[in-house]
């Protein structure tokens, strides 16, 4: 069976994750939320009191955190850092206000781009984040990179809490959005940027159905062109 990478770039609440979730269940390939693997750092770094701007303290913290996937009992994927469950906690605002900062840091980004490679390796991967068709997988058979208008993308984040339990503020929220996209898209390492060859897919007015099914169709297409290449 020919295999491919699949890497979904993009703006935060755009549907990237539950997309690329929806396009592995299609194409029985594994999803890696990358993004996930910042918010664990940032967490370990919360709880262990790591200076954002201490070299050796972020070297030494790095040299101390395991991050694995591990699929649940109702078979969705979970984050695990050093053994622990952390899928509820890295979703938490607290860590979405401190994982652009986070993922902002060198040593950071070299660790996890090189963890994210090793997951690839034998590829039938679908990955999602921020630089995964740019940094991480250049070499990716498909690449797609999402937007979608700001305001609908606070919405979307507020209902996501909401669900969680997490009840707040529209603006608060739309402020931690636009602070996220700011650095992101400055930040001097890997910052967010679409790949040339990413195809651009703006989700304002589409739902999350419309999104797998136009994903679904594209992977088919790239799989087939590929073999005939090969
Ligand atoms: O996709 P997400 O919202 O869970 O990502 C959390 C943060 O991690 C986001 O602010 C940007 C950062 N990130 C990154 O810099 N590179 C990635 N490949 C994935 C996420």
């Amino acid at each position: 069976m020919h295999k491919i990478i699949v890497a979904i770039d993009g703006y935060s609440s755009c549907g990237k994750s539950t997309t690329a979730k929806g396009l592995a269940k299609h194409m029985g390939y594994s999803y890696i939320d990358s993004g996930a693997m910042y918010r664990a750092t940032s967490l370990y770094f919360h709880d262990n009191h790591v200076s954002f701007t201490n070299e050796k303290e972020i070297e030494k913290a790095l040299n101390n955190i395991e991050i694995e996937f591990r699929i649940s009992k109702d078979g969705k994927s979970e984050t695990y850092l050093n053994g622990l469950n952390v899928e509820n906690e890295i979703r938490k605002l607290y860590i979405a206000n401190m994982v652009s900062e986070v993922s902002a840091i060198a040593a950071v980004r070299h660790a996890m781009v090189e963890q994210q490679r090793k997951l690839g390796r034998k590829k039938g991967v679908v990955m999602d984040g921020r630089d995964i068709g740019t940094v991480v997988f250049p070499e990716a058979e498909m690449k797609v990179f999402m937007t979608a208008d700001k305001y609908v993308r606070a919405h979307r984040r507020q209902i996501e809490l909401t669900e969680k339990g997490d009840l707040l503020d529209f603006e608060d929220i739309l402020k931690n959005l636009e602070k996220r996209d700011l650095i992101d898209t400055t930040r001097s390492e890997s910052p967010l940027r679409r790949a040339e060859d990413a195809t651009l897919i703006d989700t304002t007015h589409m739902t999350l159905d419309e999104q797998v099914e136009m994903l679904s169709l594209m992977a088919d297409e790239t799989i087939s062109r590929t073999l005939r290449k090969s």
